[in-house]
């Protein structure tokens, strides 16, 4: 049995309780979140026991990995306090905002050999997961260019927006992971623009954008192309495509169902697609906790690594000065 606690009782603090819960090799000890009130119905769902000390959470004697789903700010400081006793940590993404000290924090973990595992969830969606497989297994040939379209429903609010990092740290992140992982490959050249076409007024007090294009290549000359968006009205848009020598890997959008409407005045149309992360990637965030508790309880590698997020933040900086300077800027 991997005891486990989980930091933060928030959006995706309740997602990851939910996942540790349902796994039958791992206990769910405890949560810990400052806001008891927010905390102790989660903790009461699952059976665990609530806290609002976290620290004090990492440093009991009967948990021996943590799940750190706090704001991004607090993640080094967790994530330092449980490598430093030894224990396993699933850390969302990112590291943190700044570039120095994700790097040091990364470099820390790597010098004590922990056990640190970064919550790209997206590698574990079953369809995504496929593609990654269909390349090992040569259906494609040689990967040449991967294309992904990433747009959220709708802009966050003001406060989100302020606290983000901007929408290359915040959002691209994701994508700059999954290209590094279909690429197989690291880029080595980053050219991003960046636009504000949604809320001007707000993303400009920030010095951020709202819909950005990022364009990646690696040594060899494959590419990759990143689109992102902060509001699509038809919804969270999330597709891949991978073109190889031989072949390309395709997929599609997730609805509901999979019911089609065709009358005289339409054809094929279909219902919403799911909205949000939450919804889309539901299963995702449940196979990324089995393959955390996995990686502990089989003595395996994790699967996701401190460096893949420190290599995609890296990328995320670059970006910003590309789409500040107008200029390819080298990673
Ligand atoms: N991988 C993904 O798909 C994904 C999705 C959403 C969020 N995230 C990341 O997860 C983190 C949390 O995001 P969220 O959307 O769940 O935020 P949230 O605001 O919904 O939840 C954060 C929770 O942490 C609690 N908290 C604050 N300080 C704390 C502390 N010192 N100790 C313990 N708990 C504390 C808050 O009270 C809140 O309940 C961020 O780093 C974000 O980037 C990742």
């Amino acid at each position: 049995m991997v005891r486990i606690a989980v930091l933060g009782a928030g959006r995706i603090g309740k997602i990851h309780a939910a996942s540790v819960a349902a796994n039958a090799k791992a206990k769910l000890v405890v949560i810990a979140d400052p806001f008891a009130d927010a905390v102790k119905p989660v903790a009461a769902a699952h059976g665990a026991e609530a806290m609002t000390d976290a620290m004090a959470a990492i440093e009991r004697t009967d948990v021996d990995a943590v799940v750190i789903g706090t704001p991004t700010d607090t993640h080094v400081a967790f994530l330092m306090r449980a490598v430093e006793l030894g224990k396993a940590v699933l850390c969302e993404k990112p590291i943190d905002l700044d570039m120095a000290k994700s790097e040091s924090a990364a470099a820390e973990v790597e010098r004590r050999g922990g056990k640190v595992m970064l919550a790209f969830n997206r590698r574990f969606d079953s369809t995504f997961a496929e593609m990654r497989r269909a390349i090992d297994a040569g259906r494609i040939g040689d990967v040449r260019q991967v294309v992904i379209s990433s747009r959220d429903p709708g802009m966050p609010p003001p406060a989100y927006v302020k606290t983000s990092g901007g929408i290359f740290r915040d959002m691209t992140i994701h994508d700059f992971d999954m290209a590094r992982w279909l690429l197989g490959e690291e880029p080595v050249l980053v050219t991003a623009v960046g636009s504000r076409l949604i809320d001007p007024a707000l993303v400009s007090q920030y010095d951020d954008y709202d819909t950005v294009m990022v364009v990646l290549q690696t040594a060899s000359g494959k590419q990759a192309h990143i689109n992102n968006c902060r509001e699509a009205v038809y919804g969270y848009d999330q597709r891949v495509e991978v073109l190889g020598a031989t072949g390309m890997l395709t997929q599609d959008n997730l609805r509901p169902t999979t019911m089609r409407l065709t009358t005289a005045e339409l054809t094929d149309a279909r219902e919403p697609l799911l909205n949000f992360f939450l919804e889309r990637y539901a299963q995702a965030y449940r196979a990324e906790m089995d393959a955390f508790i996995d990686a502990i309880d089989g003595g395996k590698p994790m699967p996701t690594t401190v460096r893949d997020g420190v290599l995609a933040l890296r990328l995320a900086e670059c970006a910003v000065e590309s789409a500040r300077s107008g200029q390819a800027v080298r990673v």
